[in-house]
């Protein structure tokens, strides 16, 4: 079926071409990637060789299928630079994600590959509503980290006015809100938070701003945040999803106008979703984990990756691209708690249901003997900091409890607390899970 939809100006060709089109060009460009990682990463070589495959087996997109899945390991096992599929002079960047446990994987870009990025990073951009009249105020971290120069470049190749700020010093952001009067905010959504308290706190109106549109990610988030985050900072809230061992942020990208998940700029990056424990390829609406393949990378052609995020895909709307359901949680967040599966964001979308609380909370797990405990932190309104008294509190958090006993079926004691005692973000990712159980 052919959508009715107006063209707006300014978009790609590819954002308005038929499924058919897109499909043509990702079944030629998945041949190419998997050739390309088959002629000149070993490693790959070495795994499709003992799985009886080879990329000529892809004759249309579901044999994908047929190829072995990429894991974290995969990139751990050939630490730093044996997935690159380019000579190391054709390689202009590099960056690493930290991770929790073991060494950082490292990941690689050629010049074509950073043109892309920033071309994928400026779509989503001008999906979020910015144009190359907006400024920017990028308060993604820039380092090793793909936030903040992955953002960075998207916003110059919009056109835009770039503030390379990086993540931290609040103060100082608020200062530049302030002065450098940016339209466009890019951090994670925990830190538009702490961003729009600390505009409160030197006295000004957080909604009262110059800032219009925001593009929030890099970390979970429900769309009661989104409401709150709306609410406070007057702007709109898009959600930009990526992680480095695909690109980094610009993996995709949700529309101003229908806020209904991220599109996935699937000409470059082709997903599938997947049962988390067979492996098997599960059909467009049902849940599972999101999977990658590289459609266009030529320092590190990744193919079939396990993102370990959990969601759904859905049919485009704004764009002709298909949409993933924006992520409630990680395979690796999940908490097991006296054998029921909770995700942190669960939690945060009953806490915000009650318009007193925001979205700055915190969950510790205990074992008492043999019992799991569960701790909920989480901060009054800002506002209504002062105005509580202890009684109310605990009113306010007992009533928590009951919801997530009722709509989670785990038994918690949610601590209601004034504002600024959970500690904040000041660069990267919100610390949402404290577990203090024995491994
Ligand atoms: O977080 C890249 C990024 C930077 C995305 C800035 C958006 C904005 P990594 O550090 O490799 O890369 O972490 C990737 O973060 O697998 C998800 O679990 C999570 N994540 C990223 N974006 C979102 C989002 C960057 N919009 C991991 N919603 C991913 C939920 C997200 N989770």
């Amino acid at each position: 079926m052919k959508m009715e939809r107006p063209t707006p100006a300014g978009l790609e060709p590819i954002e308005t071409a038929s499924r058919d089109e897109l499909q043509a060009l990702q079944l030629q460009r998945m041949q190419w990637s998997l050739q390309h990682a088959y002629d000149n990463v070993p490693h790959y070589r070495a795994k499709y060789d003992a799985a009886g495959v080879h990329p000529r087996d892809l004759k249309q997109l579901s044999d994908l299928a047929k190829f072995p899945f990429t894991t974290k390991a995969d990139l751990r096992e050939t630490y730093p630079y044996g997935m690159f599929a380019v000579p190391m002079r054709e390689v202009v960047r590099v960056h690493a994600s930290s991770g929790t446990t073991g060494k950082p994987t490292v990941v690689g870009y050629t010049k074509n590959d950073i043109a892309m990025w920033g071309n994928v990073m400026a779509r989503s951009m001008r999906a979020a509503g910015a144009t190359a009249d907006d400024i920017i105020l990028n308060s993604y971290g820039y380092g090793l980290f793909t936030g903040g120069l992955g953002a960075h470049y998207g916003g110059e190749a919009l056109g835009a006015t770039v503030i390379p700020m990086s993540g931290g010093q609040t103060e100082k952001q608020v200062q530049l809100i302030r002065d450098f009067l940016p339209t466009v905010l890019l951090c994670t959504p925990s830190y538009a938070l702490t961003i729009a308290d600390e505009l409160l706190r030197q006295g000004m109106q957080p909604n009262k701003t110059t800032l219009r549109i925001g593009l929030f990610g890099a970390e979970p988030w429900t769309n009661e945040m989104r409401r709150e985050i709306e609410a406070r900072l007057g702007i709109d809230a898009v959600d930009l999803y990526g992680l480095s061992e695909v690109l980094g942020p610009g993996v995709a990208c949700e529309c101003v106008e229908t806020k209904d998940g991220p599109h996935i700029w699937e000409d470059h990056f082709y997903p599938e979703v997947i049962d988390p424990e067979t492996g098997a390829v599960l059909p467009d609406g049902a849940d599972g984990e999101l999977v990658f393949t590289s459609l266009t990378k030529e320092a590190l052609p990744i193919i079939r990756y396990r993102t370990r995020d959990l969601t759904r895909l859905l049919p485009g709307t704004a764009r002709p691209m298909r949409r993933m359901v924006k992520i409630t949680g990680r395979s690796d967040d999940m908490l097991i708690i006296r054998g029921v599966n909770v995700f942190p964001t669960q939690i945060e979308e009953v806490l915000l249901k009650n318009p007193k609380l925001c979205a700055q909370y915190q969950i510790q797990v205990s074992r008492e003997g043999h019992m799991d405990e569960l701790d909920v932190y989480v901060e009054v309104k800002p506002e209504l900091s002062d105005k509580l008294s202890s009684m109310q509190r605990d009113e306010i958090g007992r009533d928590a409890a009951h919801h997530i006993k009722a709509l989670i079926g785990v038994t918690s004691k949610v601590h209601v607390v004034e504002t600024d005692k959970i500690e904040r973000t000041l660069v990267g990712k919100a610390k949402r899970v404290i577990d203090k159980r024995p491994k």
